[in-house]
C-alpha cells in the first residue's frame, strides 16, 4: 500500500504513519514548513501549505489512499479560546478533493469528530453540552463543512468520527457504535489502527462511523 497522511506532525498522524511503516507501507507524510515531523526512516516527507496544489499533487501521486489528521489548532478549552486558522479545514478539503482527482487517488480517510452529521443523534447531552460550552464549539461547524464537501466529492471517502481521543495504548478494541452509555473515548493509537485497516479492506462501509472504545452501549 503507498498512502500520504495529511496532519503527519499531531498525535493521532504520528499514530498513522507509525503503524502505517510497521505494516511495511510506502509512506508520504505531508506537513507546514513549520511543523514538526520527526517520523520513521523511509518517510517521504513533503513539505507545503495546504493551499498549494502543486505541494499536495507532488505527495499525492501514486497513492493509494489519503488520510487525514488535520485538525483546528485550539489555544485551549476554554470557550474563550480561538482558532490559530478557523476555516482551514473547510478551506483544505476542497483542495485536497480536486488534488485527489487530479492525480487519480481514489480513496479518502479523514478525521472528523463523533456529534457530526447524523452521529449527533448518538451523543450523549453531556458530550453535547461539552461541546457547546467550550472552544469545540469552534470546531463542530468546521468539521460539518468539510464532511459535506468530502461527501459530495464523488471519491471513496470514510469521515471516521472518533469519541473523545486518548494517548492510551493499541488495544484492538475499537468499534463502530450505535448508542453511546457513560464516558466514551478511544486512544489514537486504535483510532489510527482502525483507518489502516479499513483502507486495507472493500469500498467503505460506512460514510461516517462513530468510533469508540470505551463506551459503546
Ligand atoms: N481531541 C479529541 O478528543 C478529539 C475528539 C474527536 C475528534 N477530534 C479530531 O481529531 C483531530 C486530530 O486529533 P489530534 O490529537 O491528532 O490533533 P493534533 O495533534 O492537534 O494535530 C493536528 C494536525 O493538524 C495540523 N494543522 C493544524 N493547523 C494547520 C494549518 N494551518 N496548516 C496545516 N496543518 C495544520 C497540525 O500541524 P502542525 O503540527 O503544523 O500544527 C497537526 O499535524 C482533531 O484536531 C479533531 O478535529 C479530536
Amino acid at each position: 500500500m503507498k498512502i500520504v497522511v495529511l496532519g503527519a506532525s499531531g498525535g493521532c498522524g504520528r499514530q498513522l504513519v507509525k503503524q502505517a511503516v510497521e505494516r511495511g507501507w510506502e509512506v508520504t507524510a505531508v506537513g507546514r514548513s513549520t511543523s514538526s515531523l520527526e517520523l520513521p526512516d523511509g518517510v517521504r516527507i513533503v513539505r507545503g501549505e495546504l493551499q498549494d496544489a502543486d505541494a499536495l499533487e507532488a505527495a499525492f501521486e501514486g497513492a493509494d489512499t489519503v488520510f487525514s489528521a488535520l485538525g483546528l489548532n485550539l489555544s485551549g478549552l476554554s470557550p474563550f479560546s480561538t482558532a490559530e486558522v478557523p476555516d482551514l479545514l473547510s478551506r483544505a478539503a476542497p483542495v485536497i478533493v480536486e488534488a485527489m482527482k487530479r492525480t487519480g487517488v481514489p480513496r479518502l480517510v479523514a478525521i472528523s469528530a463523533g456529534g457530526v452529521g447524523d452521529s449527533a443523534a448518538l451523543m450523549p447531552w453531556f458530550y453535547k453540552w461539552i461541546v457547546a460550552m467550550t472552544s469545540m464549539r469552534r470546531l463542530y461547524p468546521e468539521l460539518e463543512v468539510m464532511e459535506s464537501v468530502y461527501a459530495s466529492s464523488e471519491l471513496d471517502v470514510c469521515c471516521v468520527r472518533p469519541t473523545t481521543l486518548t494517548d492510551g495504548p493499541r488495544t484492538g478494541r475499537a468499534v463502530v457504535a450505535t448508542r453511546l452509555v457513560g464516558q466514551a473515548d478511544i486512544s489514537r493509537a486504535d483510532l489510527a489502527s482502525w483507518m489502516l485497516d479499513a483502507a486495507e479492506g472493500g469500498r467503505f462501509e460506512h460514510f461516517g462511523p462513530l468510533l469508540t472504545e470505551r463506551g459503546a452501549g
